[in-house]
């Protein structure tokens, strides 16, 4: 039940390895990209006192040492202080330029981690070890990393790749629900974006994977980890293709503005309800059918996912209060709200041409229905 999916990006190729018991064999898998048999690991609070010790004892088994810190859980982690507190460790555990950082934990971890990685001695390697299904299927891919400045969410940083990934689906049995389903969102997302197949895949097995079946998490990581390497081998600074990625994130985004980036709304829970909403955006510009956005929520819902905007607790903004919040995400461009659109299941495309009286309809009829 291991699968391997390559992202192909020449001198900065690398593999993802999918599947169960990889914390075990993370020396093995580790070893032979190291000069010294020595790594720093990042991680959180939360995911160090899970799963530590068996990544500790994973890595001895290859013959490495590891060194740990653990920073506190949570998106205010991905900041400077915490970021000026991860290099200073890593220069005082005195990694060097062949050396491996290790970022074991959620799309936090990674993203911060991989970014001190990046900026360290101007650029040392590093491994990601994602937790959450976010991380596993979306985050530890790609090589995004980076902060998120006053300004705005990951404002700050660099495209790093990582040099390996080991994307341990056992380690999924500790999340909460809440936070399995968040993630969830983005499997959904690949289907929604690129593959009828994969969608219709995910209405029948849904319900197994979300209860604990194995084999069909591997396949649901492996087939959205696929999507996302083609997609980053073709695009992998977001000049077009990438941008697919972003699907529902325009509402999400304002969503999130919204309710203060808080524990209300979930990153994953605006992606999937973003999804429906951009569903519907496309039906009503008569891209799609309207069966499209029905099918699209009728799987949210039958998962117990967050679906509408009245699933969000507590008051929103209106509709064109949200629109304006969208105007301040960083992908807009030359001022442009960007959506990406569909002609239907697994047919999204990237376009600036939204009239903002759609988005607006779209937004007012979503409210009203609360
Ligand atoms: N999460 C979107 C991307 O990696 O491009």
């Amino acid at each position: 039940m291991m699968n391997t999916v390559h992202v192909a990006l020449g001198a900065r190729s690398y593999d993802v390895e999918i599947g169960p018991g990889l914390l075990a064999e993370a020396g093995a898998r580790i070893a032979p990209l190291l000069k010294r048999r020595r790594v720093c690991v990042l991680t959180d609070e939360t995911v160090a006192s899970l799963h530590l010790e068996a990544l500790r004892e994973g890595l001895a088994a290859g013959g490495i040492t590891m060194q740990a810190l653990a920073l506190p859980p949570g998106e205010a982690t991905k900041s400077w202080p915490h970021l000026e507190r991860a290099v200073d460790w890593l220069l005082a555990e005195k990694v060097e330029r062949n050396d491996i950082v290790v970022a074991f934990g959620g799309g936090v971890i990674g993203d911060l981690a991989g970014f001190a990685a990046a900026i360290l001695r101007r650029g040392v390697r590093f491994v990601q070890i994602p937790t959450s299904l976010l991380a596993q299927v979306d985050s530890s891919v790609g090589g995004k990393t980076g902060i998120n400045a006053s300004h705005g969410k990951n404002l700050i940083g660099a495209f790093h790749q990582p040099s390996l990934v080991l994307a341990d689906t056992s380690v999924l049995g500790t999340l909460t629900a809440r936070d399995f389903l968040a993630g969830y969102g983005e499997v959904v997302k690949y289907g929604l974006l690129g593959d009828a197949a994969f969608f219709d895949w995910l209405e029948g097995q849904g319900p197994a994977l979300a209860g604990g079946d194995m084999a069909a998490r591997v396949e649901a990581v492996t087939r959205s980890v696929q999507m996302k390497a083609d997609i980053v081998a073709r695009d992998e600074t977001e000049q077009g293709d990438r941008a697919l990625l972003n699907l529902g994130h325009t509402f999400c985004h304002a969503l999130e503005a919204a309710t203060g980036y808080s524990d209300r709304l979930l990153h994953g829970e605006g992606v999937a309800i973003g999804c429906a909403l951009a569903f519907e955006l496309s039906a009503r510009l008569g891209l799609c059918s309207q069966e499209d956005p029905s099918r699209v929520r009728a799987h949210l819902k039958a998962m117990g996912m967050k679906t509408d905007l009245c699933d969000i607790p507590g008051d929103l903004p209106g509709a064109a209060a949200l629109v304006d919040l969208m105007a301040q995400d960083k992908k807009v461009v030359d001022g442009q709200l960007r959506f990406i659109l569909a002609r239907g299941i697994g047919q999204a495309f990237v376009t600036s041409d939204v009239p903002r009286v759609a988005v607006l309809s779209v937004l007012e009829d979503a409210l009203a229905s609360c």
